[in-house]
């Protein structure tokens, strides 16, 4: 059997896909500092696994902006990958990681294909853009580079762990009758399980190596999402749509940010997938 590491085992992806992966190892920021190189190799190296899922990331959006946390993400999210990608290489392991649909600008309304040209309007897109090169420009690596956008699931354990829209919508309509959601950004949900599931089916069913969009179906505004969640769980509520310079933020936001899935099949729509989480 393949020996599976999980990196980032304690993130709000990386818990789930520890439960698809069972036997794999899971280590977190206490195991492993991906951004200590000698470490990376040295504990690789001792471990000898045949797949490594990189679910570690630094993902404080607003924070990259200042020159700190840009220091912090470029490490994390870029230079990282190179360390992960080279002991791959070294292992003849197959490295899965994930990136954003914030590598993309957002100008096209369509959306984004895989092979789409890349060009961030945020530090933390730019971060997450120099782990991809540094795993594209490995020509022999054998890597699943899965780009993926607003994950919604189980909190992650640390305790940076960000909650998700809707448990903070639904936190906010417990102190307020109205809510004012943003409604001029458009892109898809993705539902942490369900992604777990599809990163394992791409490997199962030996999908050729190279980028894939994995998200849930029926790309919507914050608002139309928050919509769909108080019509299931029933509760009145008033939801105003605002524009997303409502709220001003350090970070820019892609307007137009749907990943097109053109080679994978499509995983269900974000409304059931919601429905299942809100009964976990
Ligand atoms: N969340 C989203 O909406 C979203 C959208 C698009 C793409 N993605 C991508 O999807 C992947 C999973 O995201 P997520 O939301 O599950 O992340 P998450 O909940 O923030 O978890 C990331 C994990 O990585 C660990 N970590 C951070 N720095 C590390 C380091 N230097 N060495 C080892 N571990 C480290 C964190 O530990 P500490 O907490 O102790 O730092 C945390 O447990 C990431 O690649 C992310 O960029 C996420």
């Amino acid at each position: 059997m393949k020996k599976t590491l999980v990196i980032g085992s304690r993130g709000m992806l990386g818990q789930e896909i520890l439960k698809i992966f069972p036997n794999a190892v899971g280590w977190d920021r206490g195991e492993i500092n991906i951004v200590n190189e000698t470490q990376v190799n040295d504990k690789l190296k001792n471990l000898q696994p045949d797949i490594i899922i990189n679910c570690a990331a630094y993902n404080a959006v607003d924070a990259c902006e200042n020159e700190a946390g840009f220091a912090l993400a470029k490490k994390i999210n870029g230079e990282a990958l190179g360390y992960l990608a080279d002991a791959c290489l070294e292992l003849k392991a197959t490295l899965v990681h994930y990136s954003t649909n914030y590598v993309f600008n957002g100008e096209r309304e369509q959306g984004y294909a895989e092979d789409a040209e890349s060009k961030p309007i945020s530090k933390y897109g730019e971060s997450k853009l120099l782990g991809e090169q540094e795993i594209l420009r490995r020509s022999n690596l054998k890597y699943y580079l899965i780009r993926t956008s607003k994950l919604f699931g189980q909190k992650g354990k640390s305790e940076m762990a960000k909650e998700n829209f809707f448990d903070a919508m639904i936190n906010l309509s417990r102190k307020q009758g109205e809510i004012r959601v943003v409604d001029d950004e458009l892109s898809n949900f993705t539902y942490a399980p369900d992604l777990a599931r599809a990163t394992q089916s791409l490997m199962a069913e030996n999908y050729s190596y190279g980028i894939y969009h994995i998200t849930n179906e029926n790309p919507c505004t914050w608002h139309q999402a928050a919509r769909v969640l108080f019509d299931i769980t029933g509760k009145k509520i008033k939801l105003i749509p605002v524009t997303a310079n409502t709220f001003p933020r350090p970070a820019k936001r892609p307007q137009y940010g749907i990943l097109l899935n053109t080679k994978l099949p499509k995983l269900r729509g974000y409304e059931e997938a919601l429905s299942n989480y809100l009964k976990v």
